[in-house]
């Protein structure tokens, strides 16, 4: 399959994104306070320049880990049908957990992935998503923080790809088709 061709539209400037991930990372030591260790799980691989910037700002002490689940692979359509594809490598049975993802679109991922963890038994399972598009869903699921709320534009950037590219760009841009 050949590739469209696109353009990238800023949307949300790195400036804005390390003021929000400031001040969740406030709300989120209020919310874990007195944790003896919070894990931090990143869904791989969206999320890993976001919970970078997270995890430096949180004053608590964490631990770190990564799930891999199926994703869209190279088309803009969600799969509705998620599996696990890399498993956390830590136990988190009484743990507090705080889940990572770039972005809550039709729900199904972090549903999906809250109810998995959920079996585990952590003391706490809490979740976090850098963009929402909360007109896109189809499952009943809120994320307890939300960084920017969007509208249904497919974004790149910071951590998400269109294909595999744009991840490394250090802001949040919408993809604008220029032909076809
Ligand atoms: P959901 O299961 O439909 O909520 O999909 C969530 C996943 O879809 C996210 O983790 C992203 O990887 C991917 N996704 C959703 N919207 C976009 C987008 O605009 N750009 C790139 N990936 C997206
Ligand atoms: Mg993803």
């Amino acid at each position: 399959m050949t590739q469209r061709a696109y353009v990238i539209d800023q949307m949300i400037s790195a400036k804005s994104i390390a003021a929000r991930i400031e001040s969740l990372a406030r709300e989120i030591a209020v919310e874990f306070q007195g944790t003896d260790k919070l894990v931090v799980v990143g869904l791989l691989r969206g999320s890993f320049v976001f919970i970078a910037d997270l995890v430096r700002e949180l004053d608590l002490p964490v631990e770190v880990d990564f799930l891999e689940v199926s994703s869209y692979g190279d088309a803009m359509e969600s799969s509705r049908e998620v599996r696990v594809l890399k498993d956390l490598r830590g136990k988190i049975e009484g743990r507090d957990v705080l889940v990572v993802e770039d972005i809550v679109d039709t729900g199904h991922t972090l549903a999906h992935v809250s109810k998995f963890l959920k079996n585990r038994s952590p003391a706490r399972l809490r979740t976090i998503a850098l963009l929402d598009k909360p007109s896109r869903r189809e499952v009943d699921f809120a994320a307890d923080w939300i960084g920017f709320s969007i509208p249904d534009e497919f974004v790149v950037g910071y951590g998400i790809d269109y294909a595999q590219r744009n991840r490394n760009l250090p802001f949040i841009g919408k993809v604008r088709f220029t032909e076809g």
